[in-house]
């Protein structure tokens, strides 16, 4: 029989059976998302310690109906605790039914995290009570992204009602929503709306096109911690989860580096490195969300100041860093996404399914403990309908979940188990990518790069981003 993501064991013997009504058993020795399947002609029995392996015994079990059925005993627990997909809601605006169908694709590979990138340059998503005019930066002028052109005001948030049934929907299928408010840059939609929160106060708009800003907040002023903290205080009284996303990637420091405050209060904290100044913002809201009881994900630009609280979680994206290799080894726990294997907004030109199957988390550098998981993103810059968006993930979702649940990096033996889960995904309505574009093989990569970097970005924008 084929199961996907790949279990842990299954120990046939050769009798071919019915599959009956199943019957449900306690057995408190079982880890959490642990489940056991007996199939037998007398009838199948599920042992589970709760919830969690209840639900994955069950996804495994639909997939079992779906063949001919041998005798067999399943033993399944996951690799991973931390098994995430990652969904840019702020560059388009992806509609509540289009997130559910996915959050029943992920929890049908048995996902247990979805990260929602709700807050950036280009727009706010969040409803806030507490700062109404929030709301307002939900819209931006119009949309430039490179590959298209759109004339229009473009908008969209969540009201917390929609927020707060997003969460119910996937509570029901084992999923935390971890909700990712993105500082100290990629805060243009925050600034536009808090200007006084920038080095120099002056207007911001909210973003219209992609690309690194260098309007961000400045550490140094009072109201800068103030304000963030009170949406923060917001948005965790909104999610349930464990977990925060607080971003700290791609934040140029070049007002930093000019602003007679941010001069001021680096030389009181006694600090020359950006990298460590930009902690210890990010350090004050570590500390204080842990208060609440959150433990805060940063991205892993926020490792390069050595300074980051240690019980911070970083989200490795940017592969064969040192920094990150550090403060793994120095006690820090990291989830995995490394862009050029997981990100699925390149194209398969770019990074087809062979490649991302091959990632392996268990990184040379650093000991295998410090890897709590692993996270597929998508950034939709470039994906404004649900068919491509559906497209650019499957199938390489699915090799990340394979992934994340196994620990599974070989192609053939992806390709064997996923065959199940593709026929019963397509049947719920998920759109797959052509088969011939997964089997790109990597010969096509540096072509792909050439092309992304073309139709993407112009000479004069890259001028800037190297200055
Ligand atoms: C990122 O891709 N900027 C995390
Ligand atoms: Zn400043």
């Amino acid at each position: 029989m084929k199961i996907f993501p790949i279990p842990k064991s299954i120990a046939y013997s050769d009798k071919r059976v019915e599959l009956r009504d199943a019957e449900y058993i306690n057995d408190d020795a079982l880890e959490k998302e642990e489940y056991i399947i007996r199939i037998e002609s007398s009838g199948t029995k599920i042992i589970t310690s709760g919830k969690e392996g209840r639900f994955y015994a069950e996804q495994t079990l639909r997939q079992i109906k779906e063949q001919e059925v041998t005798a067999c005993v399943i033993h399944d627990k996951p690799k991973y605790e931390y098994r995430g997909f990652m969904l840019d809601s702020v560059r388009h605006f992806i509609e509540v039914g289009e997130i559910k169908k996915l959050i029943d694709a992920m929890a049908f590979m048995k996902l247990n995290k979805f990260h929602w990138h709700l807050t950036d340059d280009q727009g706010w998503r969040i409803e806030s009570e507490v700062y109404p005019q929030l709301n307002a930066a939900s819209v931006r002028k119009y949309s430039d992204f490179g590959r298209s052109f759109d004339n229009n005001a473009y908008g969209g948030i969540y009201t917390k009602d929609e927020i707060k049934d997003v969460i119910a929907y996937c509570e029901e299928r084992c999923i935390e929503v971890i909700p990712e408010f993105d500082i100290p840059g990629h805060t243009s939609a925050l600034l536009f709306a808090f200007p006084e929160l920038s080095c120099s106060g002056e207007a911001v708009e909210v973003k219209t096109h992609q690309g690194i800003f260098k309007d961000v907040l400045c550490p140094a002023k009072d109201k800068t911690l103030e304000v963030i903290l009170n949406i923060y205080g917001e948005i965790c009284e909104l999610f349930t989860s464990d977990y925060i996303h607080i971003g700290g990637d791609e934040a140029p420091s070049n007002h930093w580096e000019s602003c007679e405050d941010c001069k001021r209060k680096m030389s009181e904290l006694g600090i020359t490195s950006f990298k460590e100044y930009q902690n210890s913002l990010m350090n004050a809201v570590i500390g204080a969300l842990s208060e609440k009881g959150k433990t805060c994900i940063v991205w892993n630009d926020a490792a390069e100041g050595k300074n980051l609280d240690s019980r911070a979680v970083v989200q490795y994206w940017k592969e064969n860093d040192k920094a990150t290799f550090d403060f793994a080894n120095r006690g820090g726990k990291l989830i995995l996404s490394p862009f050029t294997y997981y990100y699925t907004d390149y194209g398969y030109d770019i990074t087809p399914l062979n490649r991302t199957v091959s990632f392996n988390p268990e990184l040379k550098e650093i000991s295998s403990d410090s890897v709590i998981g692993v996270e597929v993103p998508i950034w939709t810059e470039y994906i404004s309908d649900s068919e491509t968006l559906e497209k650019m993930l499957f199938p390489r979702a699915a090799a990340v979940a394979n992934t994340a649940w196994s620990g599974a990096t070989e192609y053939k033996r992806f390709l064997m188990s996923f065959g199940t889960c593709r026929k019963m995904l397509e049947k719920s309505g998920i759109r797959f990518a052509d088969v011939w574009l997964w089997k790109n093989k990597r010969a096509a990569m540096p072509l792909g790069w050439l092309r992304f970097v073309k139709n993407n970005y112009s000479l004069n924008y890259i001028k800037e981003q190297l200055k």
